[in-house]
């Protein structure tokens, strides 16, 4: 059980490994006046992610907690414990780029989203709109869905779709792909607030 809607404003966390564009979507879609909630803490296992620099920009706590070879438990454990104190309800993984472990995922199962750029259970991981492109399919698009143990698995909450054009590279594809992004991630969000997920 989610517990969504919650009948206050959502404590909402991001985390992000890279420029943070769907972070920033989803600053402007969840501003602090925005009574389903707002974002309170941006997350980064890397220290130059753009994502950390948006988010002090619009005045939002950025913390850096470095992943170290082989040191999962170690970043898990920090931010479990800095999720806590700050009473966030609800994470969001936007680009970010690690597989979380069960023993982070199950204590949030039901209030963890992930974005993904591909139209999921079709080409998960790394590098899905080269894997869209290689495949020549003739439609993609992007998945927002909560997250479980498995990668990129979980129950789908909504799906944007584009058409692949013979002539995309990864880029043209990947940009086309992201507009969507931008528009579905705050709508996901917004279902699950609300109760419709
Ligand atoms: C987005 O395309 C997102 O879907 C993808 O990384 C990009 C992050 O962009 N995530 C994954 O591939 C996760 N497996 P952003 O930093 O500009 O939001």
């Amino acid at each position: 059980m989610s517990g969504f809607p919650l009948g206050r404003p959502a404590r909402i966390a991001v985390f992000a490994s890279g420029r943070g564009s769907n972070l920033e979507a989803l600053l402007e879609a969840f501003p602090p006046e925005n009574p389903l909630g707002h974002i309170v803490l941006v997350v980064s296992d890397k220290a130059d992610a753009g994502a950390l620099e948006k988010a002090v920009r619009a005045g939002v706590e950025a913390v850096h907690i470095p992943w170290p070879k082989g040191g999962r438990q170690l970043f898990e454990q920090a931010a479990l414990q800095l999720l806590a104190e700050r009473h966030v309800d609800l994470v969001l993984l936007a680009g970010f780029m690690r597989l979380l472990s069960p023993a982070f995922v199950e204590p949030w199962m039901g209030r963890i989203l992930n974005i993904h750029p591909s139209l999921l259970p079709n080409f998960p991981g790394l590098h899905a709109q080269k894997q869209a492109l290689e495949a020549r399919v003739q439609e993609s698009g992007c998945t927002v869905h909560f997250v479980d143990t498995g990668m990129d698995t979980g129950p789908i909450i909504l799906q944007r779709r584009v058409p692949v054009f013979p002539d995309d590279t990864e880029e043209t594809l990947s940009a086309r792909i992201l507009a969507e992004e931008h528009q579905a991630y705050p709508e996901a969000v917004r279902r699950v607030l609300m109760g419709q997920k």
